[in-house]
């Protein structure tokens, strides 16, 4: 059965509005925000500044020699091992990095002579150790689409892209072609980011015109999980080789000594492979193509693929003909259509850039591109099944993802959340669970719950009605939901949840052998049972919105609520009681101090996936943890002693210093204070947390990007909104901008927010007294909605005016609370 998938009206914008009518969307980009080094305490937000479309497989970049470089990218001095094919977006994890496999390098010398043998020089040795080339300064360009760098040797490369396939331009200094000289470039096999490989093969062709040819294919190890995984690329080259052939280390033990195998075009055996069995030990193995040209310009045509050397040729092929006319391949029309999906996908927020700030403009469209590189389109390049449904790379993972990711790509992007939410529930449709950390293709570890659900959840309250038009199942989401809240994987290190100890005991104990024999990482205690609580909370909500039984919506409400049994009122921190504590299987908790694991932790614990973390607690501490509870918020409140004790623990969270702006389990803190009805001091909170800890520089991620977590993060805060996961509603902030226009093109509507009153003066980490930052009142379409805290999908997705009137009377606006209908709901006072 293949479901109809429907695409986005690309044009369907430029008809709404001529706000921006000769501004180019795409310029407004920085793509080297967060591109800093994160060596020696650098902020490392591990962004990946190279070419690429939206949610592209295809992710073309230079790659660093030094770690930690998670994207291959680093905006600093040291030097390039080439350009690759496939990178990820932001994450943390393995610190050498993710894909970066099969990359080329440029190089010009003196190197091969008529019997094939490679001079001992330096410069022309292709292997990964010695080949390094230092980058000129400031000459690394990147726009959606388009990257460029240029080596202090003068040899400049460019690439741009498309889904599979792209090309890479190699421009050698005209003053290198001399007699002796010639302008090569080396095809590595074996060097992934990670120098995994494990096995591969390569074949080099030159065609009777002698045009190069070269397939490759290699297993290398995934960057965030156990396994191992195969990948292909294909390359055509258009300009005449003069010489080409293999070159491979000697043996293992000497991987930088080479035999080179090469033809010169007048030899008529022009074809070369070597092959290397698959090992389960990491090969250091040396090898790859070697061609020479004379030409001072290469293009390189790319192809991708997880299937086979023939598949990444077809797309190849496919995705960048030859034209017809020139009988080569197209750079511009690439590049062009490249920079014209960027163009449709940045519109669907839109400004009037001459009126907004500039840093808040660049910080907006430069985090809402990166917001839309991943998760990556895998779709027909699914090695394990086959299947109709889309496949997507790089849900990396929903741990990161599911706060502000998928909730930013329901407000503008229905079709594409609802082909990755399709590969979701794909996923358990072939595992039996909802897929958590799918990286490199295969599952990555899971970190806290099964991550998945809340995104499942949220997606069925927004889009369950018309989901079968967009090519989702939703009983076969809702049963992905029960099957993953229900049962218990024989391992669930990759996937799932302990749900044996969590139906027995309603909390997960410490030190409990599971009967059932499945075993897991069995620590993270606390951190599992709140996310375990709010993924039952989405069966109950995707019960609710999909019509499904009365019992099952009660049972999981009531599920979702089991987190406050890791809730020991008989711990005090800072003066402040009760907080969540790990529990043993007999009811007696188990002390862990509330800082512990905080930024300001004078101990050294293990507070990662490492099975010494004997906290309980997951990147986060008691202190944080303990108002992780999206749904049931005003539970927290009441448990922490109403709504004045709640908000000095709240300023005491920040002042003591155990917020990290930079990793997940913060993000919902800022925004908490609506729950007492204070929304006055998240707006003074975000515009703080903003301007300390983002910028538009290469260190203006506080962390990870985290398959760009932090940019949809920022968005939020930028727009003045922070999604409750798995709910319709949003939490109301005061926007860092005068209006923005929203569109949706499944709803096919334009929601435009005004700020009546905006004051640019409030656009600073602490706003001057009287700048008018508090939201006074909220009128969509020219109806009081009642509250200064909250507002529905609906409202934002709904078409017409949303407008905000903001003050800047601080004793009035504490006084104002939310409003007459104000606070936010909470499962444990009536709502949702
Ligand atoms: C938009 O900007 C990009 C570079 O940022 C450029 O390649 C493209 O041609 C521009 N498009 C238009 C229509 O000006
Ligand atoms: C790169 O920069 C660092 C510090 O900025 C400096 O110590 C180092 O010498 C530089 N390396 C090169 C090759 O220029
Ligand atoms: C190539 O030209 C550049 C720029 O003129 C020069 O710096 C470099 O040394 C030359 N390389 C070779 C191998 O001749
Ligand atoms: C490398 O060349 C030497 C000498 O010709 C030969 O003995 C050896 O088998 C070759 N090794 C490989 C891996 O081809
Ligand atoms: C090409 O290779 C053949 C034999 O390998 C050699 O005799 C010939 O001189 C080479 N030609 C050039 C132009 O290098
Ligand atoms: C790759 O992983 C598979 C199982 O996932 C295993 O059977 C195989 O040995 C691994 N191969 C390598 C080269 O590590
Ligand atoms: C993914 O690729 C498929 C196949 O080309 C296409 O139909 C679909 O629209 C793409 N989706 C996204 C989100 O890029
Ligand atoms: C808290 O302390 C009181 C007094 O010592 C004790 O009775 C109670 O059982 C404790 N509660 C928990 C949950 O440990
Ligand atoms: C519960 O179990 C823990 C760990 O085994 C133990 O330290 C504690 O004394 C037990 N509590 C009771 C009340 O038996
Ligand atoms: C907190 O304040 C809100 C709004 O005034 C009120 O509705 C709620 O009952 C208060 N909660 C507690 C626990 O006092
Ligand atoms: C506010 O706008 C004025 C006038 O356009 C400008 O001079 C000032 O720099 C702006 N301030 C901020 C913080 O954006
Ligand atoms: C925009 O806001 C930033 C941050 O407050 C400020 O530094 C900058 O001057 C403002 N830009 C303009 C043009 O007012």
């Amino acid at each position: 059965m293949k479901l109809p998938i429907h695409l986005p009206l690309l044009l369907f914008l430029l008809s709404s509005t001529n706000v921006n009518a000769n501004t180019n969307l795409t310029s407004l980009v920085n793509l080297f925000i967060g591109t800093a080094s994160g060596a020696n305490g650098g902020s490392g937000g591990n962004a990946f500044p190279g070419s690429a479309i939206p949610h592209a497989m295809a992710k073309v970049g230079i790659d660093v020699s030094t770690a930690p470089r998670q994207a291959g990218y680093i905006h600093d001095n040291s030097s390039i091992t080439g350009i690759s094919l496939l990178h990820d977006e932001g994450t943390g994890g393995n610190t050498d990095g993710g894909y970066g496999n099969f990359p080329l390098f440029p190089f010009v010398g003196n190197c091969l002579n008529s019997s094939g043998v490679l001079p001992n020089s330096p410069e022309c040795d292709p292997g990964i150790q010695a080949r390094a080339a230092l980058r000129a300064q400031g000459t690394d360009v990147a726009s959606p689409g388009y990257f460029s760098t240029t080596f202090l040797s003068g040899i400049q490369i460019e690439s741009t892209s498309t889904r599979r396939a792209g090309l890479i331009r190699f421009t050698f200094p005209e003053s290198n072609a001399t007699d002796s000289n010639s302008n090569y470039i080396v095809v590595d096999l074996t060097n992934d980011l990670g120098r995994s490989f494990s096995g591969g093969t390569i074949s080099l062709s030159v065609s009777s015109q002698a045009l190069g040819h070269v397939e490759l294919g290699g297993t290398f190890l995934q960057s965030y999980g156990p396994s191992n995984y195969t990948v292909f690329a294909c390359y055509d080259f258009d300009s005449p080789v003069l010489e080409s052939g293999t070159y491979q280390s000697v043996n293992t033990s000497s991987p930088s000594v080479f035999n080179i195998t090469l033809s010169n075009t007048t030899n008529i055996d022009l074809s070369h492979s070597l092959q290397f069995p698959f090992t389960s030990s990491i090969s250091p193995i040396q090898a790859g193509g070697l061609l020479a040209f004379n030409t001072s310009q290469v293009l390189a045509r790319f192809g991708v693929s997880m299937i086979s050397s023939d598949q990444a040729c077809t797309n190849a092929e496919e995705e960048v003909p030859t034209n017809i006319e020139s009988e080569m391949w197209d750079w511009d029309v690439v590049r062009a259509a490249s920079n014209s999906q960027w163009e449709e996908v940045l519109s669907r927020v839109l400004v009037d850039v001459e009126k907004e700030n500039d840093t808040v403009v660049e910080l907006l469209y430069s985090s809402l591109y990166r917001a839309s590189l991943v998760p990556a389109n895998f779709t027909g390049e699914n090695p394990y099944w086959d299947s109709p449904f889309p496949f997507f790379d790089a849900m990396f993972c929903s741990w990161d993802v599911f706060r502000t990711v998928h909730p930013l790509l329901s407000l503008t992007s229905p079709y594409e959340w609802s082909q990755i939410v399709s590969a979701y529930v794909d996923g358990w449709r072939h595992t039996g669970y909802i897929p958590e950390c799918r990286a490199n293709t295969k599952p990555g570890y899971v970190q806290g719950g099964s991550d998945g659900m809340p995104i499942l959840g949220e997606f069925a309250v927004k889009y369950g009605a018309g989901a079968e038009g967009l090519g989702v199942s939703v009983d076969d989401l809702y049963q992905a939901l029960m099957d993953t809240a229900e049962n218990t994987p024989p391992n669930w290190l990759t996937v799932g949840r302990q749900n044996t100890a969590w139906k027995t005991f309603n909390y997960i104990p410490t030190d409990w052998v599971d009967p059932s024999g499945s075993v897991g990482l069995p620590t993270r205690e606390a951190s599992r049972a709140y996310e375990y609580a709010l993924g039952d909370f989405a069966v109950r909500q995707a019960g609710l919105a999909l019509n499904k039984s009365g019992e099952d919506i009660e049972k999981y409400g009531n599920r979702s609520m089991n987190f406050v049994n890791m809730w020991d009122p008989n711990v005090t921190s800072d003066g402040f009681s009760g907080f969540a504590q790990r529990k043993y299987q007999n009811g007696t908790f188990a002390f862990t101090d509330p800082i512990t694991c905080s930024p300001v932790d004078p101990i050294v614990h293990s507070c990662a996936r490492g099975d010494d973390n004997d906290s309980g607690f997951y990147e986060s501490s008691s202190w944080e943890m303990s108002f992780f509870a999206p749904h049931s918020v005003a539970s927290l409140v009441r448990l922490m002693g109403g709504n004045t004790t709640f908000v000095d623990r709240v300023n005491n969270y920040f002042s003591k210093g155990y917020f990290t702006a930079g990793n997940e389990p913060s993000f919902n803190v800022p925004s908490i204070y609506h729950y007492a009805a204070r929304p006055d001091l998240s707006a003074l909170r975000i515009r703080n947390i903003v301007f300390s800890d983002f910028s538009t520089q290469i260190g203006g991620i506080p962390g990870n990007d985290d398959s760009a977590a932090m940019a949809s993060l920022l968005t939020f805060h930028l727009l003045g909104l922070y999604p409750v996961q798995s709910t319709s509603q949003f939490l109301i902030n005061s926007p860092f901008l005068s209006s923005y226009t929203l569109t949706n093109a499944f709803f096919n509507t334009s929601t435009t927010f005004t700020v009546s009153g905006f004051d640019n003066a409030t656009l600073v980490a602490s706003p001057p007294a009287g700048s008018r930052v508090f939201v006074k009142s909220v009128k969509v379409n020219g109806v009081d909605t009642g509250s200064v805290c909250v507002i529905g999908f609906e409202d934002v997705t709904g078409g017409g005016e949303v407008v905000i009137e903001v003050d800047g009377d601080a004793d009035a606006a504490a006084m104002r609370g939310c409003g007459p209908n104000g606070l936010p709901d909470s499962l444990e006072t009536g709502g949702f």
